[in-house]
């Protein structure tokens, strides 16, 4: 009898490890690894997590060696961010890009698979914003230099480089954000890759919740919420794609796709806005319409994939709501159940 129950334990436990180690890593999915935490799991525990939800992509703001050791292998493709702080030595010239890269890139390139290289997270409108395109160009000379074609430079913008974005037609970018994104996309354009955008409609509701509706807000509004000329959309995130698209066509950019750098919806922090229940639903619809990889209603030809953020809780974020938007508390156990297979 008690042999009969360890042979069942240990058939029980290889299946359930078997069936670990082979979740597919969907490749549609990305989740952002944010380390502004002093209580999260090591790098290698944080890559099991990864692996066993079949989460494909993982976004790191900055190279953390730790972390990109540990993906070493792990056949996650990997969007790698650099410290804005670095973005105006990165662009003085190719041999500091190329001493930046040497230092930070080139031990993992063999075995982490980098898609994208991201010259800063957010950088534009600011100071800073001047030096994004500079060191784009010369980590793309760096990394043409050794031959990586598969590594794509890009850079992460949030939706404040919009000034007019609704409807989505109308939008613009910003008097403050136009001259550096103006380089910045015919960048991309060149290159045939994409610009990395971060969308929140979770702010867009939070801040004007009697004007900007919670379904449009979670994808769960049943049909078209704005009407736009031809186009209809029923979700914010959808309608703020689109107006990235429309800011770009008027600088006669059409051939940028973009890409969700991050969205996310926090669990806690801000009253009845910050359930755990509207952060499943909203991050749960995420996952199927990254999954879906259907187009937008002006480019519905486009695929477009993404990253949730956040993988943690992260408790060294400002207190409220920025420390609440995990999928996961820091010792792994999920805030509330989101599948992503
Ligand atoms: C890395 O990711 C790219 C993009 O999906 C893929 O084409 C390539 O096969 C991957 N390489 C490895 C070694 O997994
Ligand atoms: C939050 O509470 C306010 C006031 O009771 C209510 O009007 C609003 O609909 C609630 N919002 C959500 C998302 O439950």
């Amino acid at each position: 009898m008690a042999l009969v129950n360890i042979i069942l334990m240990l058939l029980t436990f290889t299946f359930v490890h078997h069936q670990i180690a082979t979740t597919e890593a969907r490749l549609d999915i990305g989740v952002c690894y944010g380390m502004i935490g002093d209580n999260l799991p090591s790098p290698a525990a944080v890559v099991q997590l990864y692996q066993r939800y079949g989460i494909g992509k993982v976004r790191l703001f900055d190279p953390n060696p730790d972390a990109l050791a540990a993906l070493r292998g792990s056949g996650r493709e990997v969007t790698l961010g650099t410290k804005n702080q670095d973005l105006q030595n990165i662009g003085s010239s190719v041999a500091a890009a190329k001493a930046w890269f040497d230092a930070n890139v080139q031990p993992y390139v063999s075995g982490v698979n980098i898609t994208y290289l991201s010259a800063g997270n957010e950088v534009v409108p600011g100071d800073l914003g001047r030096y994004v395109l500079p060191a784009m160009q010369n980590l793309q000379s760096v990394v043409n230099s050794y031959g990586y074609s598969g590594i794509k430079i890009t850079t992460v913008v949030p939706t404040s480089t919009l000034g007019t974005s609704y409807p989505p037609s109308q939008a613009t970018f910003s008097d403050a954000a136009r001259a550096d994104m103006v380089g910045i996309i015919k960048f991309l354009s060149s290159n045939g890759w994409p610009l990395m955008i971060n969308i929140y409609p979770y702010f867009a509701y939070a801040s004007d919740p009697v004007n900007v509706r919670l379904d449009y807000s979670q994808f769960t509004a049943t049909g078209p919420v704005v009407q736009d000329g031809p186009l209809s959309y029923s979700n914010l995130h959808d309608a703020v794609v689109d107006a990235f698209y429309w800011a770009m066509e008027k600088e006669g950019v059409t051939n940028v796709d973009l890409v969700i750098s991050e969205s996310g919806w926090p669990s806690a922090g801000n009253g009845n806005f910050t359930t755990p229940a509207l952060a499943q639903t909203y991050n749960q619809n995420l996952v199927k319409r990254y999954q879906a990889n259907t187009g937008t209603p002006k480019h519905p030809d486009r695929s477009m994939g993404g990253f949730l953020f956040a993988l943690f809780n992260e408790n060294q974020k400002p207190a409220g709501v920025e420390q609440n938007f995990g999928l996961f508390y820091p010792n792994t156990s999920p805030v509330y159940p989101i599948y992503f297979n």
